[in-house]
This record gives C-alpha cells, structure tokens and sequence, in this order.
C-alpha cells in the first residue's frame, strides 16, 4: 500500500494491544520469522521497547501511537521522542484517538490541532516516516486539514464484518487516507460468527483467514494480533481473494459482536 506521501507501507500488520511486555519480544520475534512486516505498538500498551527488541527493525514498519491523554504541542514533542528511543526508528505516528480513553466523546479538537501541528513539524523535520491518526471521524480530519493544511496519512480504526465505519471509511477512500483495520477478528470474537464459519468453509480457511482477508479486499491493512505461534503463521496465510459476490454478503452483514466502548 502506498501512502499519500510515496511512502511504502505492508499490507497487514503485527498488533501488539495487550501483549504483555514480558510475552512481546517473543510473540513479535515469532511475527517477524514468519514473515511480517509491521509491527502496530503505542505507548499505552507499555511494550514498545520489548516489541523491538528481538528482531531486526531494518526491514519492519514500526507503527506507534501518542496516548490519547496528550493534547498539547509539547506533549506530542516528548512522548515522540521517548518513543523512539524506546523504537529506535519510527515509519508510522497515530494520534491514538480524539480523546482521551476516560473521556470518550469530549471535545478537544483544539488540542488535537495543536498535536497534528507537532507532528506536522516532526514530519517536516524527517524524524518520522508517515503521520495519522486513528479513531477519528471525518469532521475531526477535516478540522486538522483546515488548520495545517495537512491530511492525516493514516486513519486506523475499528474495522471487521459487520463494522465497516462506512462513512469514515468511505472519506478516508475520497481523501487517499489509508485505512489501518484494528480488531479485524472483533478481538477474537467474529470468530464464532456462523456466516464466517460457513465461509471459511466455502473457502477451506479458517474463520481467522476470512475475516483477515475482507480486510484486505476492501482495501484496509488489517493489524492482528495473536501471542500463539500457529496462529500468527497462519494469520498470514491470507494469499487468496473472497469474490465479490462474498465481499457483497459480508458488507451487507449487521454488527455481529461486541458492543465494546470503542468508537464504531
Ligand atoms: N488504535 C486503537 O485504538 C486500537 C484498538 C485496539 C486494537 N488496536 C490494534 O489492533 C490489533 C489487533 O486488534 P485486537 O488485539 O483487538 O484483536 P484481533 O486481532 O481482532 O484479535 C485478537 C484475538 O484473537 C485471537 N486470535 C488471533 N488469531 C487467531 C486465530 N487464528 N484463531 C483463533 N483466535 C485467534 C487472539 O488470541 P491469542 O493471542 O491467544 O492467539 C486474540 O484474543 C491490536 O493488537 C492493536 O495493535 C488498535
């Protein structure tokens, strides 16, 4: 997938949200043997320096995130860079939501512009590869575009069957915004959805692989997360394509699972 701004970026990623930090070195030195390319981590799941610290990062896509509590331009600054002391490099930085995880729904609008103008000068500046945002709804990228002039490149949000967020998904296609899929199992349970399961038979995958590649073929990246090996190797085994006929049922699928307090 290529960004906005030419950069390259793997098409499915290696999540890391509730990965303990003693289980991230290994859970992420198995994702990278078995052939990932990206590695989704933020400063809240405390494991940034363990996700990094077994592997090679010369050819991994490390993405990161400021922690949503941070809305002031100083802020971003510091948390930037004690990230990437803990990565070493970053090719990816999210504003990991409009407010803080406590305070769903508040307005700070004007501390996320003052955040979207650090990491613009962060970008400028060259010390980090690509910058986004993730959770975020079209008229709050719209309000950072009009007071930098600058597009998040990345929107990540919460996105499997039956929550496809069709009007952020649909402004971040118009806007050239890639699409990061978090939670494309439904944090594991889509995968005892019955329409899946009917179709990773129809398929001969697993329900894991249906759910991986909707995301793929309706052009997200999705970012999965396992810490059990034959999982991970087979998370990626995604080298099929679901008809459209399929992609068309799977759209048309209502909500099937958790009505979690993540935005929707
Ligand atoms: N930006 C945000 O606000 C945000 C929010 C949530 C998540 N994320 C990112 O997205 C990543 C993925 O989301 P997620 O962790 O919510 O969930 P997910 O990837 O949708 O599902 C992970 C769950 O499914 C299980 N699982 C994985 N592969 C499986 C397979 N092949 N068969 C059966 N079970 C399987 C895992 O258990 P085991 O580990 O036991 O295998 C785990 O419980 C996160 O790790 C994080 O990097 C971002």
């Amino acid at each position: 997938m290529k960004l906005m701004n030419g950069v390259e970026m793997p098409n499915i990623g290696f999540g890391t949200w509730q990965i303990e930090p003693k289980d991230a070195k290994a859970s992420c030195m198995m994702a990278v043997k078995h052939g990932y390319k990206m590695i989704d981590t933020a400063e809240s799941y405390g494991n940034e320096e363990e996700c990094v610290s077994g592997i090679d990062t010369k050819d991994v896509f490390i993405v990161t995130k400021l922690p949503a509590q941070y809305k002031t331009y100083d802020e971003a600054v510091i948390h930037f860079n004690e990230s990437l002391k803990k990565l070493g490099r970053i090719d990816l930085y999210l504003i990991h939501a409009p407010w803080p995880w406590n305070e769903q729904g508040k307005d700070c609008m004007e501390g996320n512009i003052m955040v979207w103008k650090a990491f613009c000068d962060l970008y400028k500046a060259g010390k980090v590869g690509a910058i986004g945002v993730s959770n975020f709804h079209p008229d709050e990228m719209d309000m950072l575009y009009k007071a930098t002039g600058v597009m998040p490149m990345v929107n990540q949000i919460r996105y499997f069957i039956g929550n496809r967020q069709i009007d952020t998904y649909n402004y971040c296609i118009k806007n050239n915004i890639a699409i990061m899929a978090y939670s494309p199992l439904a944090t594991s349970e889509l995968l005892e959805s019955e329409e899946v399961k009917k179709m990773a038979v129809k398929y001969n995958k697993t329900p894991a692989q249906i759910c991986i590649r909707y995301c793929i073929d309706t052009n997200t990246i999705p970012v999965v997360k396992s810490t059990k090996e034959e999982r991970i190797k087979a998370n990626l085994d995604v080298d099929f394509k679901l008809d459209d006929e399929d992609i068309k049922y799977l759209n048309s699928l209502k909500p099937q699972a958790s009505t979690r307090p993540y935005r929707s």
